[in-house]
Order: C-alpha cells, then sequence, then structure tokens
C-alpha cells in the first residue's frame, strides 16, 4: 500500500483514536510551540507514548536527552517515570531552551526537569561525572545526526542495566535517507547502528517506525 502524506495523517488519527490521545498538558506543549513559530522537529504522539511506555518498564528515577526542543518528549518521558523521575535534557539553541523552560514551569514540572544548555558533546562529559555509569534508566538521543555516534559512546556507558537507549531518525530525516551515505548524518547514523546492533552490551532492534527508531536494553 502506498503510503501517503493524506494517509500517514489518517494513520496517526487513527493511532490517538485507538490508543489514546496525547493527556491535555502534552497537547498544550504542542499547541504552543507550534503558535511560537519552534520547528515541527518533536516525535509524534505515538513515539511520545512509547517513550513513556518504555520509561514505565524501568525503575523510572532518570532520563537523559539530547535535542530538547520545546520540551514536548521530555513531558512525554515524565509521564513514564516515577513521581520523583528526572528527566537531565540537552539543547545548544537558546530559543529552545527558553521555551522549554517556560513550558516545564507551565505545567509545574520544573524541578524535575534540568536543562542543560550547550553542544551536546560539549555538556555530557560533565553529566556523566555528574551522574555515574549504570545510573539512567532511558537516554533519549534526538539532535543533530553528524553527532549520533560519538552520542551514542557517550552515552552508552551510563544506561542502567535494564534500562534503554532510544534513538530517533535512524533510518533518515525529512532530507535524507539511510540508502545515500554520502550525507554525513546518515553516515554517522548507519555507523552507529553497527556498532549498537553489535554491542554486547545491549540487546538492540531497529525500529521501522517512519524515520527508524533504535531500541537497545541495556542487558
Ligand atoms: C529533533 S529536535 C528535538 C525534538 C524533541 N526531542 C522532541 O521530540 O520534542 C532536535 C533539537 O536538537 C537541538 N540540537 C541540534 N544540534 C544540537 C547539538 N549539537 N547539541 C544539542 N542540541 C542540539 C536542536 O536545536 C533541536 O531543538
Amino acid at each position: 500500500m502506498p503510503m501517503t502524506p493524506e494517509r500517514w495523517a489518517e494513520t496517526g488519527a487513527y493511532a490517538r483514536e485507538v490508543f489514546g490521545a496525547e493527556p491535555p498538558h502534552i497537547e498544550a506543549n504542542r499547541v504552543a510551540a507550534l503558535a511560537a513559530g519552534l520547528p515541527t522537529w518533536a516525535v509524534t504522539g505515538e513515539i511520545g507514548r512509547f517513550l513513556a511506555l518504555i520509561a514505565k518498564a524501568t525503575k523510572g528515577e532518570l532520563a537523559l536527552e539530547i535535542g530538547t526542543l520545546g520540551g514536548y518528549s521530555a513531558l512525554w518521558l515524565l509521564e513514564g517515570l516515577s513521581d520523583a523521575g528526572r528527566v537531565i535534557t540537552i539543547e545548544s539553541v537558546d530559543t529552545h531552551a527558553d521555551f522549554a523552560e517556560a513550558e516545564f514551569k507551565r505545567h509545574g514540572v520544573a524541578e524535575r526537569v534540568d536543562v542543560r544548555r550547550g553542544l551536546g558533546l560539549d555538556v555530557l562529559p560533565e553529566i556523566a561525572d555528574d551522574v555515574g555509569p549504570g545510573s539512567v534508566d532511558v537516554v533519549f538521543i534526538d539532535a543533530d545526526k553528524e553527532s549520533y555516534f560519538e552520542y551514542y559512546e557517550a552515552t552508552a556507558d551510563l544506561v542502567a542495566p535494564g534500562g534503554f537507549l532510544v534513538v530517533d531518525n535512524i533510518f533518515g530525516t525529512g532530507s535524507s535517507w539511510i540508502d545515500d551515505l554520502s550525507d554525513p548524518g546518515m553516515a554517522a547514523a548507519d555507523r552507529m547502528n553497527r556498532r549498537a546492533a553489535r554491542d554486547d552490551r545491549f540487546d538492540t532492534a531497529g525500529l521501522f517506525a517512519r524515520a527508524g527508531l533504535l531500541v537497545a536494553r541495556r542487558r
């Protein structure tokens, strides 16, 4: 069956009807981000729900995200963590970080989210020192694709036994696809995918969820 933009939209609507709409505060975040003119790069509600689901499958204390944007996926991660669970999320663009921080305040979760400003590769070593190996229940990588291999290497050891490392866009983006490795982002995704698939610290699957989702569970 050929997929068209209309069929993707209808499938999204079907998924929301059957599996449940976004919680009201997460919908409000999405609507506010659109109104504020933020880029429309947030995960879909279905992937958000999946992030919450896997966070629920862990002890739910700590998630680490690279790529905050307006806070949409971080709010979904919080849904799945325990009541005291926290998210550390990294963002390099101040307007995105400002928006997300205001949203976390507006939705009463500011104490549970630590927005770290800066480039992921600059900020990660400090975070790794703070939290220590084996301490993160869910790592979610969703920022510049060119750094994917380095993000994987920098975060894999932080994942707790039984925790998950999830990466969005492992097969493509709106402008590039994994069949063209001359694209530096896709070349980095390919390198990371092959590394993750052979990494004996994890059981791993590459889900063909639109742009592709890596899901790796720490052994
Ligand atoms: C795809 S969006 C994140 C979407 C978000 N995870 C969600 O689903 O709601 C990617 C974000 O990563 C940020 N970003 C890009 N390069 C970065 C880097 N080197 N370090 C940190 N953040 C970066 C962008 O500014 C953007 O806000």
